[in-house]
């Protein structure tokens, strides 16, 4: 027990009977009550409503955290604010590279006028960034204004640790906690869309890549009993969602670690990604399924027969390459060869041939050669992307690619610039190819730049644009693709 712990044990002794028993749930309910009064309290003193704002950095797990806290605040009473001109103003943060971290530090920077001058009320991080020691040493000394401080697997303690801070007497509260043997679900979650909602299937990795931080922040592969998503899928078709996004670091692996008892594990040992694809697919009110991200090395046969087979599965898939060098690969502890990759491009395409591939590359890993350049190369144009993710390598202390030797930083740049170029000439061409087709488009919202104009996205996730109105948003509209633009389309309803 931390000396935070035993402080608040001695100011709110009054709870502690209530809470004996409860499950993790539970208690936080309770919680999510005592704050909503404090929450109504400080409006009132206020004149106007206690607002939050959300700063998510990194990835779909992230923002699905961040789904869980706006879900939270929002429960609570709190309203949200467009900006940083928030009461309480919270971090979600990334470290995947480096400059994720120093955006964050730009942005704690610009806060810490208001915050000292009482305009801003409370200062929250939490996220990827916060499972490292050394960082959370770094904001505790050197950024002391910051009130809360936790990691990524107590998102669903933010109303607990909310009542600390609101109630207590600490100046800053940190609460890293090691990776459970259960998450906690079913709590508040804010969807960005109505009609769309992303759903946890696992959480962590295992794969250690040998540059990624990731395993290290979001602990080992756990899987959520099938019955756990079904039932949360089903809930959500009640509340209006049409489109589901399962989400895993690896969704391929789906099944191992599974954190809870299941009758349908006991009945098939073997249940997985697939199985657990085409159970999603049975529901009723579920008209698209997608899943990110795809490793690989675990991309099955079955899978891709379950793609081809199922009509509600989008016709997308995001499969992260890194490299097309074999021998970077297997430095980089990928479990893949070049030629058994270019082997799954071949296989998804003959199944599925109006497949929409989307990839991450990364640049700049130690010891890449022009000759490794040459094959990511071969790769991208081989696989026609539609979409392609490209990093620069960025060492991350504590991995092994952090002990290799490192590359100049120029010759990352030159290559990089390279890689992007044919980038660019790649997805142009690749993304024209629907151009005088039909699509099913499922509308999303007006278009920001261009009245009377809506925006949705295909089955493979490309975005179009046509003359539309609000009433339009959350249905799928058949639409002409009168016009390619690159990364969207311009469309006319039929
Ligand atoms: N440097 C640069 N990019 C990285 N990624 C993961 N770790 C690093 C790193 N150390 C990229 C990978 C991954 C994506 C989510 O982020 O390409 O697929
Ligand atoms: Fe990182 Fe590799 Fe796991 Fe992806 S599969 S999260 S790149 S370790």
């Amino acid at each position: 027990m931390s000396q935070n712990d035993i402080k608040i044990r001695n100011i709110n002794t009054d709870f502690e009977s209530v809470l004996d028993g409860l499950t993790e749930a539970e208690r936080q309910n309770y919680f999510m009550d005592k704050l909503r009064s404090i929450i109504s309290e400080k409006s009132e003193v206020l004149g106007r409503p206690y607002t939050f704002f959300v700063q998510t950095f990194g990835c779909q797990m992230n923002a699905s955290d961040s789904e869980k806290v706006i879900g939270i605040l929002e429960k609570v009473g709190m309203k949200e604010a467009p900006d940083e001109s928030a009461d309480l103003v919270i971090f979600n943060t990334c470290t995947v590279r480096e400059n994720a971290n120093t955006r964050l530090y730009g942005h704690l920077g610009s806060l810490k006028k208001r915050k000292k001058s009482g305009e801003i009320d409370c200062i929250a991080i939490c996220g990827c960034m916060m499972q490292q020691e050394d960082i959370v040493e770094h904001i505790r000394k050197s950024y002391k204004f910051v009130d809360l401080m936790f990691g990524t697997f107590n998102f669903h303690k933010l109303a607990e640790l909310l009542y600390r801070k609101y109630t207590g007497e600490e100046k800053q509260i940190v609460e890293i906690l090691a990776a459970p043997e259960k998450t906690v679900e079913r709590l508040p979650k804010k969807r960005k869309y109505p009609f769309k909602a992303g759903v946890n299937i696992m959480y962590g990795c295992n794969n250690f890549c040998t540059y990624c931080i990731v395993p290290y922040v979001r602990g080992r592969e756990r899987s959520r009993t099938p019955e756990e998503i079904l039932e949360e899928i089903e809930d959500l078709t009640k509340d209006g969602v049409i489109e589901i996004m399962l989400l895993g670091q690896n969704v391929n692996s789906y099944g191992i670690n599974f954190m809870g008892e299941s009758e349908k594990i006991k009945k098939n040992p073997e249940y997985g990604f697939p199985e657990l694809l085409e159970d999603v697919c049975k529901i009723d009110g579920i008209k698209r399924v997608r899943f990110m991200t795809s490793h690989p090395k675990d991309l099955s046969d079955r899978l891709i027969e379950v793609m081809r087979d199922n009509p509600k599965i989008c016709h997308q898939m995001h499969l992260p390459v890194q490299a097309g060098s074999t021998e970077l690969l297997k430095r980089m502890n990928r479990h893949y060869t070049k030629e058994h990759y270019l082997g799954l491009v071949d296989k998804i395409k003959a199944a599925i041939p109006d497949i929409s591939l989307s990839t991450d590359i990364m640049i700049g890993f130690p010891g890449e050669t022009e000759e490794d350049i040459q094959d990511t190369m071969d790769v991208i144009r081989y696989a026609e992307y539609d979409q392609v993710f490209t990093f620069i390598y960025s060492r991350r202390t504590g991995t092994p690619a952090a002990s290799m030797e490192q590359l100049p930083e120029e010759l990352v740049n030159e290559r990089f610039q390279r890689v992007l170029d044919l980038v660019h000439e790649v997805t142009a061409k690749s993304s024209a190819r629907f151009l005088g087709q039909d699509a099913e488009v499922l509308v999303e919202e007006l278009n920001d730049h261009q009245e009377g104009m809506v925006t949705g996205r295909m089955g493979n996730n490309i975005l179009v644009h046509f003359p539309g109105d609000t009433s339009l948003i959350g249905s799928i509209q058949k639409v002409k693709l009168v016009e390619a633009k690159g990364f969207y389309y311009i469309g006319e309803l039929i």
